[in-house]
């Protein structure tokens, strides 16, 4: 089976390593024959092409491993890809759950099928998982750490007194977070995770934008102190909720009972549950990130498409988020404390609150009409 690459950076070039390695007979039945470049210095491999139209245009390939990242011109492709009856695999979570309910029409018109394996939680099984599991089951709920860059600095921070602005810093110099860290440490890389498994693990196209996110980069020693005195880890969760006609999701960070299963996933690693009826709890933890461990993901997809062409059903159902029935405990840290006295059960240090068990909607609308840039907020397992 011809596959064509658009994009040879981290995750493009694993991919080409992989299928040109052809490490087992079902990776030597692929070939890669064509790779989308950006600039004439990138074009060391004979089978390189600055025209995308070489690779969506082409009889030949199948499959499309689309690995350039971005929306646009990503989104774009992927769409005339699929229009030209090509099968698309995707890393790209940003791209696809801002576009999902587009590409995945697109997909079913053309009688073809979008795979996004490596799009969340990178090597990790999860979307294969939940396929199967949902063979026999209906999927309840997942969570997870879905973010190896804020587990790091968590981690870090939590174990070694360390600051987040310190962290953070260092965390770059590793290569585990961009230059722009916003969407790992304000969540967004997380929000378009959990979409994405709310689209494999409930059948739904949710709006992404609709899902309540809250990230790490307000963070505090003070807070982690808190945390630690009482028993507890912080962990950034991604979570989701099936109901029958609404999908409860977030993106919040958690102080985790010390004896969770997920309090101690250590550094950069990504850990993600799912619940169903008769299987209930099944977890998996290991690399969400990094050229071979995503690259094994995409080239799981293609195998999964040249082995069965319509193992793939992507959702078409668009079912709301509503997030008005999600009670629970929360930690608030701001200098206007004193205006959540409605909300407050006790007060936990300097400027700190737990509130009482409330919606997260309660609390959400509490916190946003402080306008408190510095306010940190986390959800208190009971
Ligand atoms: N890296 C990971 O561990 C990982 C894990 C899971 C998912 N992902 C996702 O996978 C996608 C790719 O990530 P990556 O880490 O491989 O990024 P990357 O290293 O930046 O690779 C993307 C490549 O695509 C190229 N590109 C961008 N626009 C292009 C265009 N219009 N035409 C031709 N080439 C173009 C880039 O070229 P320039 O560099 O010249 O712009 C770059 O070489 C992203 O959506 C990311 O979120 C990555």
């Amino acid at each position: 089976m011809k596959v064509g690459l658009l994009g040879h950076g981290v995750v493009g070039s694993g991919v080409r390593t992989i299928i040109d390695e052809g490490a087992t007979w079902e990776v030597r039945e692929l070939e890669v024959t064509a790779i989308l470049v950006k600039d004439e210095t990138e074009m060391t491999d004979p089978r390189t092409t600055l025209n995308a139209d070489d690779i969506i245009n082409d009889p030949e390939i199948q499959v499309v491993a689309e690995c350039m990242g971005g929306l646009e011109p990503a989104h774009t492709y992927a769409k005339r890809a699929l229009q030209a009856g090509k099968h698309v695999v995707t890393s790209n979570k940003k791209m696809l759950a801002t576009f999902c309910g587009d590409l995945f029409d697109t997909a079913r018109e053309n009688g073809v099928t979008i795979h996004y394996e490596a799009s969340c939680g990178g090597g990790i099984p999860w979307m294969a998982s939940l396929d199967r599991t949902r063979r026999v089951d209906d999927i309840v709920s997942f969570r997870g750490i879905f973010n190896g860059t804020t587990n790091y600095i968590l981690e870090r921070m939590f174990h070694e007194n360390r600051d987040f602005a310190d962290m953070l810093k260092e965390a770059q110099k590793l290569g585990y977070a961009e230059q722009d860290p916003t969407d790992d440490i304000d969540g967004y890389d997380v929000r378009y995770k959990v979409a994405l498994s709310c689209a494999k693990a409930f059948d739904a196209i949710v709006d992404a934008e609709k899902i309540l996110t809250y990230g790490i980069r307000n963070i505090t020693a003070q807070d982690l102190q808190f945390c630690r005195d009482s028993g507890y880890a912080c962990k950034l969760m991604g979570k989701g909720e099936w109901h029958t006609d609404y999908i409860s999701a977030m993106v919040i960070p958690v102080f985790l009972h010390a004896d969770d299963v997920f309090a101690n996933i250590p550094l950069n690693f990504n850990a993600i549950e799912s619940n169903s009826k008769t299987l209930g709890s099944a977890a998996f933890v290991g690399q969400g990130a990094g050229s071979l461990p995503t690259a094994h993901a995409v080239v799981q997809n293609v195998i999964d498409i040249w082995k069965d062409q319509d193992s793939e059903i992507n959702p078409k159902t668009r079912v709301p988020i509503d997030n008005q029935f999600h009670q629970g405990i929360y930690y608030i840290r701001t200098v206007k404390d004193a205006l959540l006295a409605s909300i407050t059960d006790q007060r936990v240090g300097d400027h700190a609150i737990l509130t009482k068990k409330i919606s997260v909607l309660e609390a959400e609308n509490a916190i946003r009409t402080l306008a408190d840039q510095d306010l940190f907020i986390a959800e208190v397992a009971e």
